[in-house]
């Protein structure tokens, strides 16, 4: 399956919406794009929709970044990971991502290309693509 569609930053709400109906349930999500694509501008959107209040920022240094919130009543966190400064499966597996993909629990993934094949088959794989200075193009693809 899969759906894609254009969205400028004010529409990042609506585009969070359409997104976490595509998703399906999916908890898993691969980001793909270039630097500047929107990967943490996604996220942070998506985090925020979900619920996080605390600030959601890039996890370029710490490479894992925790956010607590709560689903259907019950505590919960979200793992937002960046593989940019890894190299491959291994440093990802050391870094404890792994463990973080097959938690159950939300988890959204920056530069997944680094480390291909830790993601599960069911995770879903998003595409953020620059048009212009404003404009994204977002594609999901999913099984
Ligand atoms: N429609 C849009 N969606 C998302 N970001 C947009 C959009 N239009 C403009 N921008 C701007 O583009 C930039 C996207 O930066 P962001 O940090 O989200 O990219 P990234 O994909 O996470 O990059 P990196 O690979 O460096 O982590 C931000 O400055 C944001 O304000
Ligand atoms: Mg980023």
């Amino acid at each position: 399956m899969s759906a894609s569609k254009e969205y400028i930053l004010s529409d990042i709400r609506e585009t969070v919406k359409w997104l976490l109906n595509e998703l399906q349930g999916r908890k898993v999500m691969a980001l793909h794009g270039n630097m500047g694509a929107g990967k943490t501008t996604l996220i942070s959107a998506l985090c925020e929709y979900l619920g996080v209040t605390e600030g959601v920022s890039s996890p370029t240094f710490s490479i894992i970044n925790e956010y607590p919130f709560t689903l259907n009543g019950a505590n919960d966190a979200i793992y937002h990971i960046d593989l940019y400064r890894l190299k491959d499966e291994e440093e990802a597996i050391r870094a404890g991502v792994e463990d973080c993909i097959y938690s159950g629990s939300y988890c959204f993934v920056e530069w997944p290309e680094r480390a291909p094949g830790i993601f599960p088959p069911e995770t879903a794989h998003i595409y953020l693509h620059h048009e212009d200075e404003h404009k994204r193009t977002i594609k999901v693809e999913r099984k």
